[in-house]
């Protein structure tokens, strides 16, 4: 049966945490999900480690499914907070001081840092992206043409990854020679679980060890010697004193890259995989690009929902539809149910590029403080990148099956056949 219509799976056979759950098909995990949402109070779910981590399992956490819960949790940071860690597991001492950063943090900290890396994402400083996103997608099809003139290939080594990429990089000022390094270890941190990325414990140490090293000397390289970069503009960046040290630069950095290109690329593969599943969409939009733009890339944001969860945990006993919360307890706010609540979205699994604006759709956040800070870059990113494809290939489809990452982090997309001509 087609997902969204009846189907639901029994509360009692629901088991978030096994691996297992985030491999199997698409279709029982949104039935998964539905059933969460029907189902009164909210359910509590064991957590899972790395087979050769040497920690043990925290203790679990409260699921939250509709789009309600979700809305509040994420606008309350007083009641739920972020800095008990923000993805399921705590997060290993040692690995603290690569991941805790901004993300991860709670007022007056967040405040303060948040303030600080705004000046990188100025009117000014995203005017300046704005030039070369155009340029990089034109080169980015250029590419793909040459090389597979046979008219196949995939869509996420040609097409899908290599913008965002190239933007996060150019941004941050790091070397052309060194970005296939850069996307080498953002999939491992972001692919942690899966085998094909390493998925181990160890591996994601090594990785966040040399990210980390990579950041800091660039850091400490640019406030020497300042450039037309994001980095100069964050080493230099100060408010009432305060700059950045260069421990806040190095977590900040590997934050940057890792969401500034394990996201996007995935936004613009789950489109192009539904722009093909649904001609009709496909045809109002790439008919009239103007005037759906806005609604669709909204649309495939919520559609996609890239981010499956974020983690807040209780700062005091409450209460959420009717489950009684203790304080030092987590929740997980799955955007991706929450992307599909019945409650909140006319007929939530119709891709729909002329979707309503509002209810808003929670791909990048539900709102509050930690909203996602490269939401308008992530916005330009996808509608260039469709602009561009829609006048040089319009009969760019998907031909085959996705390989899809494992992962109950992100709805990544590894592999995807597509064809032209
Ligand atoms: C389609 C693409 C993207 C999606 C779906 C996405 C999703 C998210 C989500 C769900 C959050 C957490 C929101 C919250 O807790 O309320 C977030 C935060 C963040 N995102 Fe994105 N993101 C995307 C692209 C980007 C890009 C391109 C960048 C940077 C270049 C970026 C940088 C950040 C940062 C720095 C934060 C943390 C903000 C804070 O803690 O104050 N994201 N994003």
């Amino acid at each position: 049966m087609a997902p969204g219509t009846t189907t639901t799976v029994p509360l009692d056979e629901i088991q978030l945490s096994d691996p297992a759950f985030w491999t199997a098909d698409r279709d029982h995990r949104e039935a998964t999900f539905r059933t969460l949402r029907d189902t009164p109070g909210l359910q509590f779910y064991d957590e899972w480690v790395f087979e050769d981590s040497p920690f043990a399992p925290g203790p679990g956490y409260f699921a939250l499914a509709r789009h309600e819960d979700v809305f509040a949790a994420s606008r309350n940071p007083q009641l739920f907070c972020s800095g008990g860690g923000v993805n399921i597991g705590d997060l290993p001492v040692e690995l603290n001081e690569f991941y805790g950063s901004m993300i991860a943090m709670d007022d007056p900290k967040h405040f303060r840092l948040r303030n600080l890396v705004a000046k990188g994402f100025t009117p000014k400083e995203v005017a300046k992206v704005e030039r070369y996103v155009t340029d990089k997608a034109k080169g980015v099809v250029d590419r793909m043409l040459e090389a597979n003139p046979s008219g196949e290939c995939d869509f996420v080594e040609w097409i899908a990854a290599p913008l965002p990429l190239q933007i996060i990089c150019e941004m941050m000022g790091i070397p052309a020679s060194d970005t296939d390094q850069i996307f080498a270890w953002t999939n491992v941190i972001l692919g942690a679980g899966d085998p094909e990325y390493g998925g181990t414990y160890e591996n994601l140490m090594k990785v966040s060890l040399d990210i980390f090293a990579y950041a800091q000397a660039m850091g400490e390289d640019r406030r020497a010697n300042p450039r037309d970069d994001l980095t100069s503009v964050l080493m230099a960046a100060e408010i009432d004193g305060d700059r950045l040290t260069p421990q806040e630069f190095g977590s900040f950095f590997i934050l940057l890259v890792v969401a500034g290109n394990e996201t996007t690329r995935n936004a613009i593969s789950h489109g192009m995989k539904a722009l093909t599943e649904h001609p009709d969409q496909r045809d109002l939009w790439y008919g009239d690009f103007e005037t759906h733009t806005k609604t669709a890339v909204e649309e495939i944001v919520r559609w996609a929902s890239p981010v499956i969860h974020f983690r807040r945990t209780a700062t005091a006993d409450t209460a959420l539809s009717g489950q009684t919360i203790e304080a030092g307890q987590k929740v997980v706010l799955f955007y991706n149910s929450a992307n599909r609540d019945e409650r909140i979205f006319t007929d939530p699994y119709r891709f729909d590029v002329t979707r309503p604006l509002t209810p808003a759709q929670v791909g990048f956040g539900a709102g509050g403080p930690h909203f996602c800070l490269g939401a308008n870059l992530a916005r330009r990113e996808i509608t260039v990148m469709f602009d561009e494809l829609r006048r040089r290939v319009p009969d760019l489809r998907i031909t085959g099956e996705p390989a899809y990452l494992e992962s109950p982090f992100i709805n990544g997309i590894k592999r995807l056949p597509c064809a032209w001509g």
